[in-house]
């Protein structure tokens, strides 16, 4: 019973790793995927053809939970007792949660300095977690979180975790299942760590192989232009997936320029400010498999895509709206027709990092009385911000 209720694990016949009795779940994956002709309009496609799948409405409020399930599911069939993470806010509010609801497992988390949104890090506290803020920022954070737990034999929820991106995977069967189960054109996801980009391709090539589907979507990944590792390699630098000893050697050297320059991940966009990806290995061969893509777009695009998707409903993150950032791109480009069908990813809530959002809105005097009328208001009644 409890298992229908999850929007993961009611697709448990494609999940057959975990055994029924020692499944965690708290509701996850009850998801929606909204048409949207407002947003169709601004990224230029045709009315009906556009579809967010906003996984906001999670119970820790982002898509984390999905993969968090069943890699929690997974230590708990192992009988860990300790669960760590780096985080830049989502999946360390989501680890939290669950081990918060279940006591079945100690939460430890790392986190960049002053790299997260107060909504994400106020769960973490809120829910229990021990939560330790390390100099520096989330890729220096993933390092240690990978020494730290391997040497005292603490189980890694990060999505190098295979299992997070087995309940990923159920993300795409939701979207398939909104749209019966007819293939769309497109799926644009933001990029970050590339767990959901990697987990999204390995769903499409096993329901090809089931023959559950005759052909996979396209995918189109979007990074933030200020931690645009990705982009830099897969489209700048050309390197392409098949020859994996060439991939490997093109981002060891990539690293080492990184290192040399100094050069931080910096966006807005604070859950992708991520410059060393760890399933960037994965993620080739997702964009193998769906003839994929890679764009970046600039802070000033993600918020103004993010305040199309406010004003058209749901609302979402800055990381989020890089999907929409992103398919506007593809889409002025002719790489997306206006016929094509695209479901873009709102990877989470939008109450999650509303400091962009407060910023980005601005009405001043004029617009209030335009909008009122000349009495509206007068100049004395208006404070500065
Ligand atoms: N969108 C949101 C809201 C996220 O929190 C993240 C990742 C992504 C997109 C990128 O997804 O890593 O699968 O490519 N957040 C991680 C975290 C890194 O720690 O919460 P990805």
């Amino acid at each position: 019973e409890p298992l229908c209720r999850s929007g993961v694990w009611r697709f448990h016949d494609l999940l057959p790793f975990a055994p029924p009795e020692k499944i965690v779940t708290i509701g996850e994956g009850q998801t929606i995927l909204a048409p949207s002709d407002g947003v169709a309009k601004y990224i230029g496609l045709n009315p009906g053809q556009l579809f967010l799948q906003y996984e906001g409405m999670n119970p820790s409020g982002s898509f984390k939970d999905n993969g968090m399930t069943a890699a929690f599911t997974h230590a708990h069939t192992i009988g860990a007792k300790r669960a760590a993470c780096a985080s830049t806010g989502n999946t360390s509010a989501s680890l939290a949660l669950y081990c918060g609801v279940s006591k079945l497992m100690q939460a430890v988390i790392f986190i960049g300095s002053g790299k997260i949104s107060y909504g994400k890090l106020s769960q973490a506290l809120d829910y229990g977690a021990l939560t330790l803020q390390i100099a520096g920022d989330f890729d220096d954070a993933m390092l240690r979180v990978r020494q730290v737990s391997e040497q005292l034999g603490i189980y890694l929820v990060n999505s190098v975790n295979p299992f997070r991106l087995e309940g990923q995977k159920t993300i795409m069967y939701r979207v398939l299942e909104g749209l019966d189960w007819e293939v769309p054109d497109w799926i644009v996801v933001p990029g970050g760590n590339l767990g959901n980009s990697s987990a999204f391709g390995k769903a499409f090539m096993e329901l090809k192989e089931l023959g559950l589907i005759d052909r996979v979507p396209r995918l189109g990944i979007i990074n933030a232009a200020g931690a645009n590792t990705l982009y830099q390699l897969f489209e700048v630098n050309g390197q392409r997936w098949n020859d994996g000893d060439i991939d490997r050697g093109a981002a060891a050297n990539y690293y080492e320029e990184l290192d040399k320059s100094h050069r931080r991940a910096s966006t807005i966009a604070s859950a992708i400010e991520i410059n060393r990806p760890v399933n960037y290995q994965k993620c080739l061969r997702a964009l193998d498999i769906c003839d994929g893509v890679v764009r970046e777009v600039t802070d000033q695009q993600i918020l103004d895509a993010k305040a199309q998707v406010g004003a058209h409903g749901l609302g979402c993150e800055p990381a989020s709206a890089a999907s929409v950032a992103g398919a506007k791109m593809l889409s002025a480009e002719g790489v997306i027709a206006p016929s094509d069908r695209v479901v873009c990813i709102l990877t989470g809530h939008q109450l999650k990092d509303p400091t962009a959002t407060v910023a980005y809105h601005t009405t001043d005097q004029d617009e209030f009385n335009r909008v009122l009328g000349s009495r509206g208001v007068q100049r004395a009644e208006f404070a500065n911000r």
